[in-house]
């Protein structure tokens, strides 16, 4: 019998895919240790840690902070949610002592500033890339075989400098955006659709930016129909855009960037590597050659299992989305040229 919230699972009202998951969780809760290390306990880091407490795949969270106390706090916060959302995983906080880290199997890095309302991602640069190269070196230190997830904006600049500057092999460095936007479209689809999000499949390719999104509205799907028998061009061009300014939107409304989304995101990511899932995520990804770019980290489909990031899937792209991919990755190629200083 499984628990959730200390009720028990009626199993035949769940949808099979949920079953699996669900199942799969409980199952690796009860029979391994699973330790992850999220860096950053700001809103980004600490809804990381809560979500993935909340699903209770993993034993232990270990939320990193510099700041004197703070991660401590946020994670004494979390374990005392613990009895009343029903999660088994223990949540620790350490100032900057990464050897509390040691032997993660996952590390997320959050760290870093956000971005202000009317600052692109790409305007982080300079702050960031210093704390992300830092950060990295920290992780691997204590944790020399984890799978880092990075956060951190520009994210797929963040990513491409994990890479250069720690040489670990590319299926083991993952940049969370596309899962976010994929999560941002769904939202703007069923709205437009006037439908739930789990009557719809979307997913965004390319880079984390306000410009450089790639949402596949051509690919896009209620329950298997294309949406264009359901939108006009004009609805659907306008969904392209909300998406593309989903993270800006939130920005001018919050004052900061969001949460809520990222954190959800991440640890969907997080609990499809704890728990081999297989599942199909757009990340960014080191390419050599997949849709005809190299040498940058941009978002693409992605097999996402133990291994991390265990296989790019190349979809066949129609002609207009090629060039927007192609441009996109310009877009990425002119922000990593930023990092020169830094990886020197
Ligand atoms: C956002 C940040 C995480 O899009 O990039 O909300």
């Amino acid at each position: 019998m499984f628990y959730s919230l200390g009720r028990p699972i009626d199993f035949k009202l769940l949808r099979q895919d949920d079953k699996l998951d669900l199942q799969s969780s409980f199952e690796h809760s009860k029979t391994s240790k699973m330790k992850v290390t999220v860096v950053g306990a700001g809103a980004v880091g600490a809804s990381c840690a809560e979500y993935i407490a909340i699903k209770n795949f993993a034993s232990e969270v270990v939320l990193v902070d510099i700041k004197e106390g703070y991660a401590e706090g946020k994670a004494m916060d979390l374990m005392q949610c613990a009895s009343l959302n029903g999660f088994d995983t223990k949540i620790t906080g350490s100032t900057s002592d990464y050897a509390k880290t040691a032997g993660s199997k996952v590390a997320v890095i959050t760290s870093g500033i956000p971005r202000k309302p009317g600052m692109t991602r790409e305007e982080l640069i300079g702050i960031n890339a210093g704390i992300v190269k830092e950060v990295s070196a920290n992780l691997l230190k204590h944790s020399p075989d984890a799978i880092i997830i990075v956060v951190s904006n520009p994210m797929d600049t963040m990513t491409y400098l994990v890479h250069k500057a720690t040489g670990i092999a590319k299926n083991r460095i993952i940049g969370m955006g596309g899962a976010l936007d994929s999560a941002r479209f769904k939202y703007r689809l069923s709205e437009a659709l006037e439908c739930p999000t789990s009557d719809v499949d979307g997913m965004v390719i390319g880079g984390h930016s306000d410009v450089g999104m790639v949402p596949l509205i051509e690919k896009a799907a209620r329950n298997s129909v294309p949406v264009s028998e359901f939108l006009s061009k004009e609805r659907m061009s306008q969904v392209v855009e909300d998406t593309k300014v989903g993270g800006a939107t939130l920005t001018k409304l919050l004052g900061t960037s969001a949460w809520y989304a990222p954190g959800a995101a991440v640890s969907a990511l997080v609990q499809a590597i704890a728990c081999d899932q297989k599942k199909i995520f757009p990340c960014s990804a080191l390419l050599e050659g997949e849709y005809g770019l190299n040498d940058l980290s941009i978002g693409v489909p992605c097999v996402l299992g133990a291994n991390g990031i265990e296989r790019i899937v190349e979809i066949a792209l129609s002609d207009a989305e090629t060039a927007k991919m192609k441009e996109s990755a310009e877009g990425v190629k002119k922000t990593n040229g930023l990092l020169d200083s830094v990886l020197a």
